[in-house]
């Protein structure tokens, strides 16, 4: 895995826009992997910005999120279509026919799941997949011991999780425990994938997904099998790294 270090999370969430700008701009029919999250908020800001600018349009561009609760109805400010589409889709010209999430209120959650993953292969597969990571080391909502062969299915949420993202939701509010995610295996035939992080929170879990042992325990360090797979992070999320001078050594900024 290719490990970049930068020094600030200003920095990360600008190379990571820099990115996704530069494979939009080179295949402007790209097929793009989203991601919800804290993390990717400002990265779908300057998306925006450069969208406005006309440095890249998402006229032709097909996306797909990794993930969708379970139950909570799309119009609910939480759902991962609320949330993109504030964050995003409304402010850009890609097509919303092909900015797609998994429908979290399908009568059939699993037939929903398999109808996901039968449409991304249609659409020839993912060119780049963005990556958030949980405190415990879940991407999408593959929570710890989720098989490393999985496909699109329905997960039950972990209790660090569901700690962590029930601050977005009213303490009335009984959040979602389940989500519809892209499975592990689906993630890693996507094209190329960039795992984001920042902030201490995620330094254990970083570590383990980098240089801890390939385990369902932590399900990013199945990213270590990916040909194209690069992480991106802060100093603060790459505290716990143990090769940190390697990896700044061999960074060249491209
Ligand atoms: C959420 C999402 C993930 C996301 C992760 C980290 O639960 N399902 O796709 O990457 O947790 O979120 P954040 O960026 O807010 O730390």
């Amino acid at each position: 895995m290719k490990v970049l270090i930068c020094a600030s999370a200003a920095e990360v969430v600008a190379r990571a826009a820099k990115t996704v700008v530069a494979k939009v701009r080179a295949k402007p029919d790209a097929v793009l992997g989203l991601a919800t999250g804290a993390t990717f908020e400002p990265v779908y800001e300057e998306l925006v910005t450069a969208q406005r600018a006309g440095v890249i349009s998402f006229a032709k561009a097909t996306t797909f999120n990794l993930d969708e609760y379970v139950g909570l109805p799309t119009a609910h400010a939480q759902s991962y279509r609320s949330v993109m589409r504030r964050c995003l889709f409304d402010h850009v010209d890609i097509d919303p026919a092909r900015a797609h999430l998994p429908d979290g209120m399908a009568s059939d959650p699993d037939a929903e799941a398999d109808r996901y993953d039968a449409l991304i292969a249609a659409a020839g597969g993912i060119d780049l997949q963005l990556l958030g990571i949980g405190v415990n080391g879940h991407i999408g909502f593959n929570e710890p011991s989720s098989s490393l062969g999985s496909r699109t299915r329905t997960k039950d949420l972990a209790p660090p999780t569901i700690a962590a993202n029930s601050r977005y939701f009213a303490p009335d509010e009984n959040m979602p425990r389940q989500s519809i995610t892209m499975g592990i295996a689906t993630i890693m035939e996507a094209r190329e994938v960039l795992l984001v992080a920042t902030g201490a929170a995620k330094a254990a879990a970083l570590r383990a997904a980098i240089e801890g042992p390939v385990s369902a325990f932590c399900p990013a360090s199945a990213l270590q099998f990916h040909p194209r797979a690069t992480a991106l992070c802060d100093e603060e999320a790459a505290s716990g790294l143990a090769l940190m001078d390697y990896y700044r050594g061999i960074d060249h900024g491209e």
